[in-house]
């Protein structure tokens, strides 16, 4: 009998509806040659929410999320949102199904894909093949944030000059169940494990660093390296072959996988996996944003969700033939020489053919 696995689908906006259909497309594809069945239901979140319900995470969306078996996301936000109450704006979408569902292990895989070395601006990228583990539902992200306007009575004083701000906050089991996640996945690997902090300021990192080297005792085979986050951003410029999995809060983590995916020859490759209590749907997304400039015109490149599906059938389901075929063709498709405008370059040779959200799908199915 088949297995079914019913996938919630979240394009968003932007590039969002064309990315996501081309990773269901493909998903699709694989399953069937593995007796897999898949179910999709198509869930609106962000702007298109805002546009149609006044809301960027309507009630349905997220009991809908919760009722799959693993989510599927595109990318949300635009200019045409940018108006819009703090409160209100598409990006809540993506904190309120992080959040709501629980997903606080964020996994951002980060490999340079054999001939895409020229799409990175180093000289000589070598063999990259990382994973950043991101805390996904604390920090700065979550914690209290507010406007005291000028005059505003405070305990120790009334507010002169309106004043905003945000605090990142930490609990240690926040950071226990994260920094194990990022030991285990070592033990897996190369057995190397990168904190990035920034201990040597402020106080919520201490307590990250302090945990750290706890647990490492429980890893004796695990080194650990912590770095400040100013230094790391630099050595993954240095030295980027040498990381193996980094573990870090959720805006440092933001920060350094937007770096990392320029490294590896463009962002529109990485896929992430959010994951939370086992059993639970995961979320499965590509790591870049919604690209309004270029939506609707068949420019985008699908391989970042097409990736994320990947990591669903593996992560999520244990298919580890499916995720990896899919993960191969993608592979063959590239050094087919198909690119999409975000990994061409000047200097490309010969055998690279630009393409578009459409032709690049197609060959992936037909690599798979
Ligand atoms: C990401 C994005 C999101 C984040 C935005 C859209 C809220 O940049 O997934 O990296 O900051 O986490
Ligand atoms: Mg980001």
């Amino acid at each position: 009998m088949a297995k079914k696995y019913n996938i919630a689908v979240i394009p968003g906006d932007g590039i969002g509806q064309e990315i996501t259909s081309a990773a269901i497309e493909v998903l699709e594809a694989a399953s069937s040659r593995n007796n897999i069945e898949i179910f999709t239901k198509e869930l609106t979140a962000g702007g298109a929410a805002i546009d149609k319900f006044g809301l960027p995470l309507p009630q349905e969306t997220i009991g809908g999320a919760k009722d799959s078996d693993a989510v599927l996301l595109g990318a949300v936000g635009g200019p045409k949102w940018d108006t819009v109450e703090p409160e209100l704006r598409p990006e809540r979408a993506i904190l309120g199904l992080r959040s709501g569902l629980g997903l606080y292990a964020n996994i951002r895989p980060v490999v340079i894909h054999e001939g895409l070395e020229a799409a990175s601006p180093l000289k000589n990228p070598g063999k990259i093949d990382f994973i950043i583990v991101r805390e996904l539902t604390g920090g700065i992200y979550f914690g209290k944030n507010g406007v005291y306007q000028s005059g505003d009575r405070l305990p120790d004083g009334t507010v002169k000059g309106k004043i905003a701000y945000d605090t990142e906050v930490y609990s240690e089991g926040e950071i226990n169940r994260i920094l194990k996640i990022a030991f285990d996945l070592a033990m897996k690997r190369r057995k190397k494990l990168t904190l990035v902090d920034k201990a040597n300021v402020l106080v919520s990192s201490r307590m990250w660093r302090n945990l750290a080297r706890q647990m490492s005792f429980d890893y004796p085979d695990v080194e650990l390296e912590c770095l400040y986050v100013d230094n790391a951003a630099m050595q993954l410029i240095s030295r980027p072959s040498s990381f193996d999995v980094i573990v870090t809060s959720n805006l440092f983590g933001d920060i350094l996988s937007d770096e990392a995916g320029q490294i590896v020859g463009s962002i529109g490759m990485l896929p992430s996996a959010s994951i939370g209590e086992e059993g639970k749907p995961g979320l499965f997304e590509p790591i870049h944003g919604s690209a309004p400039d270029i939506a609707g015109q068949n420019r985008a490149n699908p391989l970042g969700t097409i990736l994320s599906a990947a990591m669903m059938m593996r992560i999520m389901f244990g298919e580890e033939e499916v995720a990896y075929s899919i993960e191969n063709a993608v592979r063959k498709t590239l050094a087919s020489g198909l690119r999409t405008g975000d990994i061409t370059f000047v200097g490309d040779s010969n055998n690279v053919k630009l393409v578009g959200t459409a032709e690049i799908t197609k060959a992936v199915i037909e690599n798979l």
